[in-house]
C-alpha cells in the first residue's frame, strides 16, 4: 500500500507544496482546508501528477467536532494514516501598545495550536494501535523567541514547538514519531501580506518543501531551515540575555499590516 497522508491547510502556501510533491512520488492524501474550490483544483493537479488517491475535506481545523467527522472519512476511505502533517495556520500581528485584543490571541491559538491538537487527539489512537506513524507539526522559527509585534503568531508557535516536544517524549518507544517543522520566512499568501516587513533568506515553497520531506523521511525530530538563517536564531538570537534582546529586538523589526 502508498503512504497514506493526510496534509491540513493544503489549499495554499507550504501545504499545496507539499500535496503536489508528495503526489508525484504516488503517496495517497487526505486534504483539508475552508475552500472548496481551491481544494477541487489541487485534488485535480494531485491525481494529475501520480497521486494514489485524493480524499478533500472541507472545514475549519478549529472546530473539533469538523476534526472527528473529517477522520472518521479518511478511516473509511484510507483505514489509518501514515503521515499526519498539521499545516493549517494562520498570523496576526499588531503593536500591543497600539491595541491588544485577546480576540486576536484566541483566532490564531484557534487554529495554529487548538487546530493542531484536534488533529492529534483525532489520529493519535489509531497511530499507538498499529504502533507505527509520523506527526508532523508545523511550528516556526518565529516561535523560538518572542518576536516584536507578532505575540499572537510568535506564542502560538513557541506553544506548538513545546506541545509537540511534550508528545514526542511521551510517544518514545511506541512507535509513533513526532517531527516538528520549524521554516524561516517562505514566499506564500501569509508572507505576501508582511509587506513591510524585512525577510531575510525569504525561501521559494518548492525549496522549503524539499527539506521538509527530506527531514521527515530522515526521521528528524526537528526540521529547521534555511540552515544559515535556523542556526543563527537557534545558536545565538535564542542564547542572548534578555536585556540585549530586549534592546535589539525592539529596533531592529519595522511594523508588519494587521
Ligand atoms: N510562510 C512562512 O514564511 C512560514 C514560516 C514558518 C511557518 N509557517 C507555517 O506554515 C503553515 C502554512 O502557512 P503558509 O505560509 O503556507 O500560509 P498560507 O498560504 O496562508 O496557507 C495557510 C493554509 O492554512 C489553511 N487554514 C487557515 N485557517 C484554517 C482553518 N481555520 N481551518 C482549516 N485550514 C485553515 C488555509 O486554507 P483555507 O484558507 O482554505 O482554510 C491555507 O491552506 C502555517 O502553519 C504557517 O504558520 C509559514
Amino acid at each position: 500500500m502508498s503512504h497514506r497522508v493526510l496534509i491540513t491547510g493544503a489549499t495554499s502556501g507550504l501545504g499545496r507544496e507539499l500535496a503536489l510533491q508528495l503526489a508525484n512520488e504516488g503517496f495517497m492524501l487526505a486534504l483539508t482546508g475552508r475552500r472548496v474550490e481551491r481544494l477541487a483544483e489541487l485534488a485535480q493537479a494531485a491525481k494529475d501528477v501520480g497521486a494514489g488517491g485524493v480524499l478533500t475535506l472541507t472545514g475549519d481545523v478549529a472546530d473539533p467536532a469538523v476534526v472527528k467527522a473529517h477522520y472518521a472519512d479518511i478511516q473509511e476511505r484510507f483505514g489509518g494514516l501514515d503521515w499526519a502533517v498539521l499545516n493549517a495556520g494562520v498570523s496576526k500581528s499588531g503593536d500591543a501598545k497600539e491595541g491588544f485584543a485577546a480576540d486576536d490571541y484566541r483566532f490564531v491559538y484557534g487554529v495554529n495550536v487548538f487546530g493542531m491538537v484536534n488533529w492529534i487527539e483525532a489520529v493519535l489512537p489509531g497511530m499507538l494501535k498499529e504502533k507505527s506513524g509520523t506527526i508532523v507539526g508545523m511550528a516556526s522559527i518565529a516561535g523560538f523567541r518572542g518576536l516584536p509585534r507578532s505575540g499572537p503568531y510568535s506564542s502560538s508557535k513557541a506553544a506548538a514547538i513545546a506541545l509537540l516536544e511534550s508528545l514526542r517524549v511521551d510517544l518514545r518507544g511506541t512507535g509513533v514519531q513526532v517531527v516538528t517543522v520549524c521554516p524561516g520566512f517562505v514566499r506564500t499568501e501569509m508572507t505576501s501580506r508582511w509587506k513591510d516587513e524585512d525577510m531575510p533568506f525569504l525561501m521559494e515553497p518548492r525549496d522549503a518543501v524539499r527539506e521538509m520531506i527530506a527531514g521527515i523521511k530522515a526521521g528528524r525530530r526537528m526540521v529547521d531551515f534555511p540552515f544559515p538563517f535556523s542556526t543563527a536564531v537557534k545558536y545565538v538570537v535564542r542564547n542572548l540575555p534578555g536585556c540585549i534582546y530586549d534592546r535589539v529586538a525592539s529596533r531592529g523589526t519595522r511594523r508588519r499590516p494587521k
